[in-house]
């Protein structure tokens, strides 16, 4: 049945052979905000449905099509979280971070859902790294979330990605805005599709991400939400590009974006790219000034910024971004029969509590299968146990990479394989040879 051996739709699996690119993906990128001052942290899957509905918007896209959303068995309707800025919204207001220095800065990686029309780069589950900052509404703090941006981009080395700018305004001059972009759609309804017919009395800012590709051609001549913001607005968008200028971060003030959730105020941003196809925007984000009081919060300003990490793979994919390699094993015990297979597994115990990768065999297969499996899965030494390596108390350490063999004692095995490891790392350095990752050696020993 493939309903038993087929993923859902629009999901992934990570697979041990790859999994270890995500991971130092969302390290770095944790680490990265680290140096700006973002500390993990890490809200529920799911959430109140109303939770979803207040911040993202009812009218929006996410919110009216694309929810996770179901009664569990408490008869509450719960949401499986479209995102990661209302989670870490509402996490700000219950433990009462408001109290804290401001800005209190959030980072964070998290499975997402949404039920969209799975294609390259757009899935059902993917997944975020996101950044929340709560307190700063200073358009500092606009230009320094797009420079942490930036610092990640710029440390995996990924140079397409262009920075798109917009400041769609706070709450004052929305009004005077939804009433044009109404008179504009107006004329054009019969031709809008069914969820935008309704959203040009609820919402018709939300007309302009509409996905429908007649509703987005009638968006493309719609009124620009730049030329209604107000004069304080204004000043903040002009001062964050004095800022972006200040971080040498080149910019073009794209006035088509208004971004798919209605939290934004002020200031809007995109990184997109041409080497992804049509899923270009690899990251989105901006200012939401009036979500902490709209959710039952003090009046805190925030920006914040949200990386889709599968698009980001595809673009290090297509950019043939080559990412460190899996840590290797460093030591298989081989063993000749069950006698040293039983001194393998308490040598490996004692070499696994330094820190070494180890393995020895739990298949029960003969020495020559053994060495063609360590040999296949890129081990860096082996060493053979029998009956009389066992009896002598040393066995001889073989470096796979060129072959060359040392004998170490099996009394004090895991000191003297840690400092062989070193020393043939570091003969190796000075020859040139480099047969072996000094830093995988020297991991082990953290
Ligand atoms: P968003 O633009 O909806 O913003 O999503 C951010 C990023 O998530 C997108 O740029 C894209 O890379 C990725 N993404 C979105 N939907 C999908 C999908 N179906 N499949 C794969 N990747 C996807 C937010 O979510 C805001 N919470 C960002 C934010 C944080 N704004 C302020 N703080």
């Amino acid at each position: 049945m493939a309903i038993l051996t087929k993923a859902i739709r629009g999901t992934q699996d990570v697979l041990p052979q790859s999994s270890y690119k995500n991971r130092f993906i969302e390290q770095t990128m944790l680490e990265i905000g680290e140096n700006f001052g973002f500390k993990e942290i890490r809200t529920p899957v799911f959430e109140h449905t109303e939770l979803f509905n207040r911040s993202v918007g009812e009218t929006t896209d996410v919110v009216q099509k694309e929810m996770y959303t179901f009664d569990d068995n408490g008869g509450r309707s719960v949401t499986l979280k479209p995102e990661g800025t209302a989670g870490a919204v509402r996490a700000f207001i219950e433990h009462g971070l408001f109290n804290e220095p401001m800005p209190q800065k959030f980072a964070y990686v998290t499975p997402c859902y949404r039920y969209e029309k799975p294609q390259a780069g757009r899935l059902r589950e993917f997944h975020q790294f996101g950044v929340e900052c709560f307190g700063a509404g200073d358009p500092s703090a606009d230009a320094e979330v797009i420079a942490l941006a930036k610092s990640i981009f710029d440390f995996f080395g990924v140079d397409d990605l262009t920075l798109e700018i917009n400041s769609i305004g706070c709450q004052k001059k929305k009004k005077k805005y939804q009433e044009a972009l109404k008179e504009y759609f107006k004329s054009k309804r019969e031709d809008l599709c069914e969820t935008c017919k309704g959203r040009l009395a609820r919402n018709p800012m939300r007309i302009l991400d509409c996905k429908s590709p007649v509703c987005s051609e009638i968006a493309a001549g719609a009124p620009k939400i730049l030329d209604y913001i107000c004069d304080d607005c204004r000043s903040h968008f002009e001062l964050v590009q004095k800022y972006l200028d200040a971080f040498s971060i080149e910019y073009t003030v794209n006035p088509s974006i208004v971004r798919g959730l209605d939290y934004y105020t002020r200031t809007v941003f995109e990184f997109v790219t041409g080497s992804i196809g049509a899923q270009s925007t690899v990251c989105g984000g901006g200012r939401y000034d009036g979500l902490v009081a709209e959710l039952g919060g003090p009046s805190v300003p925030a920006c914040g910024f949200a990386v889709g990490l599968e698009r980001f793979m595809m673009l290090l994919e297509a950019r043939s971004i080559e990412l460190p390699g899996e840590n290797p094993v460093d030591l298989y015990i081989a063993s000749m029969n069950t006698e040293a297979n039983i001194t393998a597994a308490k040598l490996a115990a004692e070499v696994r509590s330094e820190g070494v990768p180890c393995l020895f065999d739990t298949v029960g297969r003969s020495l020559k299968a053994q060495m063609k499996y360590a040999n296949k899965i890129g081990v860096l030494f082996t060493v053979v146990l029998g009956t009389d390596e066992i009896e002598k108390g040393t066995a001889k350490v073989k470096c796979m990479a060129d072959g060359t063999e040392k004998e170490i004692s099996l009394e004090n095995f895991a000191e003297d394989f840690i400092k062989m490891s070193i020393n043939k790392a570091v003969d190796d350095f000075d020859t040139g040879d480099m047969n072996i990752d000094l830093s995988s050696v020297l991991g082990g020993l953290k």
